[in-house]
């Protein structure tokens, strides 16, 4: 399925938006993660040990930020090329990082949901289900990526 030019747009406008709020916004995805999936909890590193979101954790932004950019890029390669396009190396790493933590499907979906809901949360009004689906797809065909790699290293 193609991605079109107004899917893009979509994704970098509200990209664009989150960028100025990475901090909340990051916290506010991993809130999402856990109502929709407590047990994901343990996966993380800087949660396992903890009741709280830890503010300001660095692993924490960061893979929250990986997560919102990597699906931002996605969306600009998917209309330029027609398919996401990740470095051999970066690809590597995503799936190796994913596989040695035992990643499922099912997460991948946990983590979709919970990135659908930041960008409902930072875009407000201006959400629409157009902006939604473009970030979905993106995500899908990203996630794909990761996935084969995961199963090629497996
Ligand atoms: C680690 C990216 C989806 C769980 C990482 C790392 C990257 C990354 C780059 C290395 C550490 C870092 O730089 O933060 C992504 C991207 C994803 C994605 C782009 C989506 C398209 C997921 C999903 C899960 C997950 C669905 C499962 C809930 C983890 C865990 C680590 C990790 C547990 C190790 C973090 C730690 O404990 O410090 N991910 N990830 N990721 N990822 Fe993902």
């Amino acid at each position: 399925m193609g991605f079109s030019e107004k899917q893009e747009a979509l994704v970098k406008e509200s990209w664009e938006v989150m960028k100025q709020d990475i901090p909340a916004l990051s916290l506010y995805l991993y809130t999402m993660i856990l109502e929709i999936s407590p047990e994901v909890k343990g996966l993380f590193s800087f949660l396992k040990d903890t009741d709280e979101l830890p503010r300001n954790n660095p692993k924490l932004k960061s893979h929250a930020v990986k997560v919102f950019k990597m699906v931002c890029e996605a969306a600009i390669q998917l209309r330029e090329q027609g398919e996401v396009v990740v470095p051999g190396s970066t690809l590597k790493y995503l799936g190796s990082v994913h596989l040695q933590k035992g990643i499922v499907d099912a997460q991948f979906e946990v983590v979709k949901e919970a990135l659908i809901r930041t960008v409902e949360k930072a875009m407000g009004e201006k959400c629409t289900e157009e902006m939604k689906d473009a970030w979905s797809e993106a995500y899908d065909q990203l996630a794909a990526a990761i996935k084969t790699e995961m199963k090629q290293e497996a």
